[in-house]
């Protein structure tokens, strides 16, 4: 496309040590993954042009009135995807890390009523309005690490009313700030209190009542089960992800988390959008997820948080050639953190991952694992432009200085969202 049949650009990004595009992983963009010395043009919220600065004077037209933002010599990079949250709820867990510093498990605490039941009871005693009163300072911290759009789940609801209640606010979530919000129903993440001794009529409440009021919702694309001890099994998940495929939500697998029982056949049974988790994946279903389409989503914080001294295979399931994802799974339980720096260091120093990989598993992995990779996730020509100014040389300095907001500048859809020219550069 030349100049002149270009639309004027009414936001250009300039100055930058690298832009990148992923350009070769979308299919006729021609551009490299990235761009050395580069710059990016946007116009009416979508990417026109990317390209070395030097190209810029001749290949964009800027409309008078265009936003120039100068990124000091700092990394150009897709918004982050936070493909797997849990950032609607109610209520603390704080107390259960002294439990678990003194030696208890997760699961004897949620054995003994805690975990995912302690956040259910506050979830359910919260109005729809509260929730969303909550997330908001969860969703602005994210922002606050690079995040432009975010996968939530319900789940801590575990009744029609409740799980109903949380999709709404999840949804609301998205025209309230200016990450874009996907809503996720979760009703198989735990059997609730009332039915601890009839789990098979929660399971009938779910395949009648839930899912289909989920359907009903009409933007709820996804349906995820806790396959897991404690939780469901694996014919139990697949009632409910059966039934929610036939509506139209794809499944999703919190997957081989603590023990191994299974969830990997059923998520290829299925084809299942994503298996999350992984830490006790079996070596023998690298190579089957790496024949599949089945995204992998590593979750190094839960790691973390869990003091699990297992790793998921990240580096063998990238080299098999498997989908793999990266996402903070923002939780009360598992992950209370919104640091998707540490998220993406950690998947370098806990799961293998070369430090472009992790970027690429936190962008155009993630949008794969939601589908929406013709959309988002990639800096090229007709994409979003949803992207991070990061006051860093190199993707080598964001995954040594662990843990900290190198974040400069965030774009969504072409709007300026966070502007902090302080923030000191990486070094
Ligand atoms: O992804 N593993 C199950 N679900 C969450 C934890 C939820 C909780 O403990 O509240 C997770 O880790």
């Amino acid at each position: 496309m030349s100049r002149s049949s270009r639309p004027n650009a009414d936001l250009i990004i300039h100055n930058a040590a690298q832009v990148w595009s992923f350009g070769t992983r979308v299919a006729g963009s021609g551009l490299p993954d990235v761009i050395e010395a580069g710059a990016l043009a946007v116009a009416d919220g979508a990417v026109i042009w990317v390209g070395p600065e030097s190209a810029l004077a001749t290949e964009i037209c800027a409309a008078p009135d265009a936003v120039w933002l100068d990124a000091a010599q700092g990394l150009v990079t897709p918004g982050f995807i936070d493909c797997h949250t849990h950032l609607v709820f109610a209520g603390t867990r704080a107390e259960e890390i002294a439990a678990r510093c003194a030696g208890e498990s997760y699961l004897s605490i949620s054995a003994k009523g805690g975990g995912i039941n302690a956040t259910v009871r506050a979830t359910r005693a919260t109005s729809e309005d509260a929730l969303v009163e909550l997330a908001l300072p969860r969703l602005s911290r994210l922002l606050g690490f690079g995040v432009t759009m975010a996968e939530v789940k319900s789940g801590y609801g575990l009744s029609t009313e409740s799980e109903l209640k949380m999709l709404r606010a999840i949804q609301r979530l998205g025209a309230r700030q200016p990450i874009e919000t996907i809503a996720t129903l979760m009703c198989a993440h735990a059997i609730p209190p009332e039915f601890s001794s009839a789990r098979e009529r929660y399971l009938d409440l779910c395949v009648s009542e839930i899912v289909p009021e989920a359907a009903r919702l009409g933007f709820v694309r996804f349906c995820d089960a806790f396959v897991e001890q404690g939780a469901f099994e694996v014919e139990e998940a697949r009632r409910v992800l059966e039934r929610a495929a036939a509506l139209g939500m794809r499944p999703r697998l919190h997957a081989e988390q603590m023990t191994s029982r299974g969830a990997i056949d059923l998520a290829l049974d299925l084809g299942a959008a994503t298996v999350d988790h992984l830490e006790a994946l079996q070596p023998t279903d690298i190579p089957r997820l790496a024949a599949s389409d089945v995204t992998s989503v590593l979750l190094p914080l839960s790691t973390l948080f869990l003091d699990d001294p297992r790793r998921a295979p990240g580096r063998a399931l990238w080299d098999a050639g498997a989908r793999v994802a990266l996402a903070t799974n923002l939780n009360p339980g598992t992950a209370m953190s919104e640091n998707a720096a540490l998220a993406l260091g950690l998947a370098a120093r806990f799961n293998g991952l070369r430090a472009e990989e992790a970027l690429e598993a936190f962008t155009l992995g993630a949008a794969r694992a939601l589908g929406l990779e013709d959309r988002v996730g990639a800096l090229c020509p007709g994409f979003q432009a949803d992207l991070v100014v990061h006051a860093a040389p190199s993707l080598a300095h964001l995954v040594w200085h662990l843990g900290i907001s190198h974040v400069r500048q965030v774009v969504k859809r072409g709007r300026l969202v966070l502007d902090r020219r302080d923030v000191p550069r990486c070094s």
